[in-house]
């Protein structure tokens, strides 16, 4: 029985070295041995831990996020709610416990989940059987003719990206081959990037620096903004990476909580990178919608009320519960912690007042 590695290892013999993205496609979605087709990744005996994993307080703020939003939208009778790579399913199931205080807000509401992984959609389903919900594998499955509500945590890392370095003065792919040990980087001399205009100035770069860009991330931003202006509406995304545009290699591989090689055993454990925000944010504001600046998670948590919720789930506590609450807080706004690193991004067709969590400034 064939691995993915070997599949990989065909293909690269049959074709050449293979594109960063065609690599993190396959071992992320590839229909039989791809990571996420493959397991469930998430809690402390899997891979990774995502914030709505970590406490229940992230997902219910959201939840209240997507209320105001709604309610600054004008409160149209009928939108799409929409989550982008929802996991397990525990950040839609906290935001709708939340969203119950707006009982509108849910009648008006027509439930999307977009989900890649046939295994994590069973799972969805499972955890969420008391709504109705439409399912799609696709952003462009979602019906037109109504406003969006979108949000997705730690959906954009998963997106494949790029990655062009600066060798003699210009940028050539970084790119996957198979040695006799194994599945290793190489940067063909033959290759010039076609993607010029995104890459950073080669004046403000030194030889050895490496620019990162994801096209798929560019190209379901650009389809989502365009169909927030056009139709109406907000999206808000949660993720790790710079605000600014940044150099350097964030493509990663996570397995049982550890850093380890990502061209090691491919479909095996998570590969992710960082979200560039600030382009994103450009795709966002060409396409005609209206962009607050990038701003922490953790700022973006307490601007939302996370303080007063961890008092109010304290009142009734164990003490075993409330060290948990408080731990979980700190874990999600520290600046240690994922406070700075993780980001919220947003984006809408323009609201009657600024999106929660944000500063003033679009
Ligand atoms: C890191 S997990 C985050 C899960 C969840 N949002 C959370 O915070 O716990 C990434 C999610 O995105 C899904 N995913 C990855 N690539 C996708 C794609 N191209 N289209 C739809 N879903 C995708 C994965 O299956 C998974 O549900």
């Amino acid at each position: 029985m064939p691995t993915l590695e070997d599949l990989i290892t065909s293909e690269i013999i049959a074709n050449g070295p293979m594109r960063l993205d065609t690599y993190m496609e396959r071992a992320l979605l590839h229909p039989e041995f791809g990571y996420y087709q493959k397991q469930i990744p998430f809690g402390s005996k899997g891979d990774f831990v995502t914030s709505p994993e970590i406490s229940q307080m992230f997902g219910e703020l959201i939840g209240l996020w997507c209320v105001d939003t709604w309610a600054k939208l004008g409160a149209p009778s009928k939108f799409a709610f929409v989550e982008m790579g929802p996991g397990r399913g525990i950040l839609m199931q906290d935001a709708l416990r939340s969203a119950k205080l707006v009982p509108e807000f849910l009648e008006a509401a027509e439930i999307h989940l977009v989900e890649a992984s046939d295994q994590l959609i069973k799972v969805q389903q499972e955890r969420l059987k008391d709504h109705p919900i439409q399912w799609h594998s696709a952003f462009p499955d979602i019906p037109d003719g109504m406003p969006v509500i979108c949000i997705g945590n730690e959906f954009l890392d998963a997106l494949p990206i790029r990655q062009f370095q600066l060798v003699d003065g210009g940028w050539q792919e970084k790119k996957v081959t198979v040695t006799d040990d194994g599945l290793t980087f190489v940067t063909p001399p033959s290759d010039e990037a076609d993607l010029a205009d995104q890459l950073p100035s080669i004046s403000e770069c030194s030889d050895g620096d490496i620019a990162e860009i994801s096209t798929p991330a560019r190209e379901f931003i650009s389809f989502l903004a365009k169909k927030i202006k056009s139709n109406r509406g907000a999206a808000l995304f949660i993720d790790y990476g710079p605000a600014e545009n940044a150099l350097g290699d964030s493509f990663q591989a996570v397995q049982r909580h550890e850093y380890s090689n990502p061209l090691e055993n491919p479909g095996g454990k998570d590969l992710t990178a960082h979200v560039h925000f600030s382009p994103l944010r450009e795709v966002a504001l060409s396409a005609g919608c209206a962009a607050p600046a990038i701003e922490g998670q953790g700022r973006f948590l307490e601007r939302l009320g996370i303080e007063a919720r961890v008092m109010q789930l304290s009142k009734n506590a164990t003490e075993k519960q409330h060290k948990d609450i408080v731990a979980a807080h700190k874990r999600l706004v520290s600046e240690q912690e994922m406070g700075t690193l993780f980001k919220a991004f947003s984006f809408s067709s323009g609201l009657a007042a600024p999106a929660a969590g944000f500063g003033d400034a679009e």
